[in-house]
């Protein structure tokens, strides 16, 4: 390790900027994706090196469905590729991959890759890798009170009980710790959908960074900003 850093639970990012990153070259925005999944292979290795239990990555949001159909086939392609080539790798490197969001949109050889994925990885113990896909954090919360309100249906929930937690409970993160720092990329001040509800008391670190530049270096300097923070979960220090 660099130095004596805070080392967060869980990092969660939205990778954002590869367009741009792309637009500045001159170059096709696929170009950018193409780069941007380097970027992710390498948050992959720092936050396993670095002793991060949990990454979750925004790969794609159900809002992203709306790009033109060639930038969505090719973002697809992209992400199949990616875990089969990356599966054993992880398996060597003892990461196990997750996966959350509404998965069965998915077109169907890239739901069998990432099934495969997370089957081969299923019995890893180091960093825990959660790529959300067609995730949309309005969506899950919808999904969350659908299975609520199917829970007490079935006579398996009190009314009465939901709280927080139980909520929680209901949630496509709710294997995972909530995150500790979420990370932003390009520069934009939005949450754009994301763990709307898992964020409550997380720390952000917005950086100017496009994605496709984000590296370990980077990764490093928001861990030393987020250890300068003093996280007070709404009480007094
Ligand atoms: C945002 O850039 C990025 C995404 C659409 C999601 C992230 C996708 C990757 C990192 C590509 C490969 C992913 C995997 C998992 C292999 P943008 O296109 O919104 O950038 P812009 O805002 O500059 O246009």
């Amino acid at each position: 390790m660099p130095e004596d850093l805070v080392i967060p639970r869980h990092v969660a990012i939205i990778m954002d900027g590869n367009g741009r990153w792309a637009k500045e070259r001159g170059l096709p925005r696929t170009e950018g994706h193409r780069r941007g999944a380097e970027s992710v292979q390498a948050a992959v290795e720092s936050c396993g090196d670095l002793g991060i239990e949990f990454l979750t990555l925004y790969a794609f949001s159900t809002e992203n469905w709306k790009r033109p159909k060639s930038e969505v086939d090719s973002l697809m392609k992209m992400l199949e590729r990616f875990l089969k080539q990356k599966t054993p790798d992880m398996v060597k490197k003892n990461v196990r991959l997750q996966a959350i969001g509404r998965l069965h949109d998915l077109p169907q050889s890239c739901q069998d890759q990432l099934h495969k994925s997370i089957e081969a990885t299923s019995g890893n113990t180091g960093l825990t890798l959660i790529f959300a896909l067609s995730y949309g954090s309005r969506e899950e919360i919808i999904d969350g009170i659908k299975s609520l309100i199917d829970s007490v249906e079935k006579g398996h929930l009190d009314k009465g009980m939901i709280d927080a937690e139980v909520f929680s409970k209901h949630l496509y993160t709710r294997y995972y710790p909530d995150p500790d720092l979420l990370i932003r990329t390009s520069g934009e001040m939005r949450l754009s959908n994301f763990l709307l509800w898992q964020l409550s008391y997380t720390e952000f670190y917005i950086t100017q960074t496009l994605w496709p530049d984000f590296r370990r270096e980077q990764l490093v300097e928001a861990l030393r900003d987020f250890g300068r923070r003093q996280r007070r979960f709404g009480g007094v220090a």
